[in-house]
């Protein structure tokens, strides 16, 4: 008797088949979705490239103490979205999550080398284990765009202009999204003037503690929120009714948050008018606006989706910020970094939803199709073929065994701007018949003769 009969359990595990779904949280590409993600691709890069930035690109794999190192850290993500593994050389090894450690590490790597200030931009795939909804996935694509090497105020407000730009070139109308402005140093200062004002202090880490709370007060409700700050607060109701009430003073006008703010209130206020000198004119300053990481020093900005009644629809497209102490990790002088990261799926979303997406989109057909009669042409199709794709004219040859008029409906359909018919007269003769599909025109020719046609058509 042989295992398998002893064992039914591995009998019905042979016969099992494999789903052809997708992992968890991933997607698939076929070539229509294809041609939307190339399409968000080549209008991130076309508009990143016209501000003068240059691409770069890493590995997927890093180190994962890339992610644990003091500055750099996102608790939660590091705790619990990593795609974390030990290699079998017995390394901890993390699929990236984000870019910015690892352009940060590329910097460090050169920073004697390299005429700052550098622009950098890159379009990396990013794991995160996350609970898969709209909007999050487990991978997406995120056009990152950065600036090292400068200090300038003006660097800040570039980045967002070009944040902003991407959002145009898709066509979209600046009322269908807000920026949404804070300042680490303008939000720190605030929370210790408010506990000045009682008499009280607060110490970095418990603005550190309030900042990753931030990040979430407007997925909390309002009793989950303050148990989270009594926590914070060691149960002081007095300093958390009155951290309370600032977040949540509609009241509040962004003078009053200047003012509360002393210095760090300053950038802030130079950024907000100087974009609205650039006519940027949505942008709005929010001290509930918190970002995840821990890195960023100075500006952070969200850009959020706006719906038709002109609420934001509390999506991000792209968030980002200023981080002036991140290349220190790896030793050296620090270089200063502002930048922002763009997600794929947030985007095609938004292209959807306010139906920006070209029609032609999945339609750029081939130039030319040559359609051979039978099997005796196929060898002689795709040596003309050859002649063609060398010329730069994208060139298929139907190999099917539909007859003509089929191999003509299927070339159609597919967008084919031209076909050539090789049959008996073809294969024998010197000239061949070039057909446009769309003006039904024909022209007879050698070879030659019809790639002066193709060229002079293009
Ligand atoms: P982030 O806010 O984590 O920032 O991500 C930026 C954007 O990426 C989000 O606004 C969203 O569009 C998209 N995104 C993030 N996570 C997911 C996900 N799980 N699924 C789909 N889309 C997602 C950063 O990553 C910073 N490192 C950006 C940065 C660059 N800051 C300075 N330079």
């Amino acid at each position: 008797m042989n295992e398998q009969q002893n064992n039914p359990d591995q009998e019905d595990k042979a016969s099992e088949k494999l789903a052809t779904t997708a992992y968890k949280g991933v997607r698939d590409f076929y070539p229509a979705d294809m041609a939307v993600q190339q399409y968000i691709f080549d209008t991130w890069s076309k508009t990143a490239e016209s501000f003068g930035f240059r691409r770069y690109d890493t590995s997927i794999l890093e180190p994962s103490a890339l992610y644990k190192a003091k500055g750099a850290q996102n608790e939660e993500m590091v705790n619990e979205q990593t795609y974390t593994f030990t290699d079998r050389g017995d390394r901890e090894v993390t699929l990236r999550p984000e870019m910015t450690p690892s352009v940060a590490r590329l910097i460090a790597a050169r920073a004697r080398e390299l005429a700052f200030p550098v622009r950098w931009y890159s379009i990396p795939n990013l794991f995160r284990y996350e609970r898969p909804q709209r909007g999050r996935l487990r991978e997406h694509w995120q056009l990152n765009c950065d600036i090292f090497g400068s200090d300038a105020l003006a660097v800040d407000v570039e980045v967002i202009l070009l944040a902003q730009q991407v959002l145009l070139d898709f066509g979209a109308k600046p009322e269908q999204f807000v920026i949404k402005l804070n300042h680490k140093v303008t939000y720190a200062n605030t929370i210790k003037g408010i506990a000045e004002g009682l008499g009280k202090t607060v110490s970095e880490e418990q603005i550190a503690e309030l900042s990753r709370l931030t990040d979430k007060f407007h997925k909390l409700s309002e009793s989950d929120y303050r148990s989270a700050l009594l926590a914070i607060f060691i149960q002081d109701t007095i300093m958390v009714e009155k951290i309370n009430n600032f977040f949540r003073s509609t009241a509040m006008k962004n003078t009053t948050y200047y003012d509360w703010a002393f210095g760090g209130g300053l950038e802030l206020e130079h950024i907000e008018n100087s974009l609205k000198e650039l006519n940027v004119k949505n942008v709005s300053v929010d001290p509930t606006l918190m970002r995840g990481f821990d890195y960023y020093t100075g500006t952070i900005f969200e850009i959020f989706e706006v719906d038709a009644d002109g609420n934001s629809t509390g999506r991000s497209l792209i968030g980002g910020g200023r981080y002036d102490n991140l290349t220190q990790m790896f030793g050296g002088e620090p270089v200063s970094g502002v930048g922002f990261g763009m997600g794929d799926v947030t985007m095609r979303d938004f292209l959807e939803t306010h139906d920006l997406l070209p029609d032609n989109i999945d339609k750029a057909g081939m130039t030319l199709a040559i359609l051979p009669e039978s099997a005796e042409q196929h060898l002689f199709a795709e040596q003309t073929a050859l002649a063609f794709r060398k010329a730069d004219h994208s060139t298929i040859v139907d190999l099917s065994t539909k007859n003509i008029s089929k191999k003509i409906n299927s070339a159609t359909e597919n967008n084919t701007r031209f076909v050539i018919v090789v049959g008996e007269r073809e294969f024998n003769g010197n000239e061949l018949t070039l057909k446009n599909l769309l003006s039904k025109e024909e022209t007879i020719g050698t070879v030659d003769q019809l790639l002066e046609t193709l060229s002079s058509e293009a």
